[in-house]
């Protein structure tokens, strides 16, 4: 690995995500891309005159020329309109596909072995639209967003249980959207599960709240949340340059697991070097394993409208 990142898409998360890897250091190089490339140079430079305060090595470059691109071990796909207020992820789709389409067939005619985070939404679909796109084996690529659901899970839990964050592990399958699963069974406090702590009618409440979560943000800040969407990204990517082998809820192509195939749903997901090293099957419950069913032919119902195009 040469330690050359490059993050498509200088809007908020693209921003987020690029100042994140040089402040936790988990690369040597970051490239900036944007169809507007003013703005991915605008962003870059406010990034580099911070680093004599930060005392951080300039590492961020901008790149009109995808060159600067090249043999990235790692590409990250923030590209993308945001939805705004009322708006669901699905009336995304079409728009972002065109755009993640774009930005994957650049991004590996110069970087053919990258391993490939997908940001942009509807977050399943796009994974998907990025592999075909890039012709990308299903180890190399992932989406970022059980992370982030479960972070939102964690925080909500922390806040009712009044009990550190470091305590508390969730777990969130499926879609990327109003049809996740959050999985209480799987989210513990101190290694005790929730379902021991809480009574059913809080955890609704909390899972409720986990998958409006995106939507919540919108509504307060008139735009997609980026800060924790970026901290997730970044977990994904130290956990593969520093082959952690760690297991994350991550989006991740399934060949049969949980009976459900070509299709990206969100999973426990080993990352190491070698990108998706393994996708565990959890025992399900009924209610669990029909409402996994029901996020993944939801997804199978948005690549339908996509049809021929994904
Ligand atoms: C979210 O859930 C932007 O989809 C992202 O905030």
């Amino acid at each position: 690995m040469n330690g050359k990142v490059t993050v498509f898409g200088a809007g908020n998360v693209g921003g987020a995500v690029t100042r994140r890897l040089i402040e936790r250091k988990v690369c040597k190089k970051v490239v900036l891309v944007d169809r507007m490339p003013d703005k991915a140079a605008g962003i870059a430079l406010d990034i580099l005159e911070a680093s004599p305060v930060d005392l951080l090595e300039p590492v961020c470059l901008s790149g009109e020329d995808l060159e600067q691109t090249r043999d990235s071990d790692i590409v990250i796909i923030t590209a993308g309109a945001t939805r705004k207020e009322g708006m669901s992820r699905d009336d995304l789709l079409r728009v972002n596909a065109d755009i993640v389409r774009e930005c994957v067939s650049s991004a590996a005619k110069y970087s053919p072995y990258a391993f490939y985070i997908v940001v942009s939404n509807p977050l399943n679909v796009m994974c998907h639209v990025a592999m075909r796109a890039g012709q990308i084996p299903r180890t190399r690529i992932t989406g970022m967003a059980g992370i982030l659901d479960a972070s939102r899970f964690q925080y909500f839990l922390s806040k009712e249980l009044g009990v550190s964050v470091e305590n508390i592990q969730a777990m969130v399958l499926g879609e990327h959207g109003e049809d996740m699963v959050p999985v209480p069974r799987y989210s513990t406090v101190a290694g005790i599960p929730v379902t021991e702590l809480l009574p059913r009618e809080r955890l609704d409440a909390l899972i409720a709240r986990t998958r409006d979560g995106g939507a919540e943000i919108i509504r307060l800040m008139r735009t997609s949340a980026f800060y924790a969407p970026a901290s997730a990204v970044i977990q994904m990517v130290a956990a593969v340059v520093m082959d952690k082998k760690k297991i994350l809820p991550c989006a991740a192509y399934l060949t049969g697991e949980y009976g459900l195939r070509d299709v990206f749903v969100g999973m426990p997901v080993k990352l190491g070097a070698n990108g998706v090293e393994d996708v565990l099957e959890l025992e399900l419950t009924d209610e669990e394993g029909q409402a996994l069913l029901g996020s993944a032919q939801k997804i199978k119902a948005q690549l339908a409208l996509l049809g021929e195009a994904c």
